[in-house]
């Protein structure tokens, strides 16, 4: 953003002299700046996003097992059992992943949008409600009822959701 400003000078003796001054306000730290910054978990801007982003992935890849195998013809029940196990897993420290500093701001290539820092009460409910449902796909997993194993999961399924449509570029 361009922050101008305009001071009058009156030299004593050649009457009023109007300057404009433009400088190059720097609302935050620049980007790469901002990508290196130490958070107080010890990580930095980067490797926090970085972080979150694998444990992510790792989400979707277990969600994917799941939903491939419920699609099936014969599920294998052992490979959703896994997966089922993984995501409450990989999502236990969720609520942590997104420190202040670590949105689009950083400069750091994210899909996490601004809006996360200013719904955070409710953006930690939606964190909560998707690692209650992975609890409950969880447990249904391990009985092997593969209709309380769908119920379960489409359940889970419209947590992500719910979290993605207001919190996440794209999805
Ligand atoms: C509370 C909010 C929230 C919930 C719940 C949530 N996500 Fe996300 N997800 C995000 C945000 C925000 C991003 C973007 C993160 C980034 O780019 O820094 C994301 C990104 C992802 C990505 C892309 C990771 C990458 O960088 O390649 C995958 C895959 C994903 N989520 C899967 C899931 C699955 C599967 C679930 C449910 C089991 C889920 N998410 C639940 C908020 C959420």
């Amino acid at each position: 953003m361009k922050r101008c400003k305009i001071e009058l000078i009156l030299p004593a003796l050649a009457g009023l002299t109007l300057l404009a001054a433009c400088e190059q306000a720097p609302e935050t730290a620049p980007a790469s700046e901002a990508a290196s910054v130490e958070l107080p978990n010890g990580l930095t801007v980067k490797e926090q996003i970085e972080a979150r982003q694998g444990q992510l992935k790792k989400m979707g890849k277990a969600f994917k097992t799941i939903s491939d195998q419920l699609k099936a013809d014969s599920p294998d029940l052992s490979q959703i059992q896994t997966a089922a196990a993984a995501v409450p897993k990989e999502s236990a420290t969720m609520i942590d992943w997104f420190p202040e500093g670590t949105g689009p701001e950083s400069g750091v290539e994210t899909e996490a949008l601004p809006v996360i820092w200013e719904n955070k009460a409710d953006f930690n409910l939606k964190v909560t409600a998707l690692q209650d449902a992975a609890a409950l796909l969880d447990s249904a997993a391990q009985t092997g009822d593969i209709a309380a194993i769908g119920a379960a999961f489409k359940t889970t399924g419209g947590t992500c959701k719910a979290c993605h449509d207001k919190y996440r570029l794209d999805d």
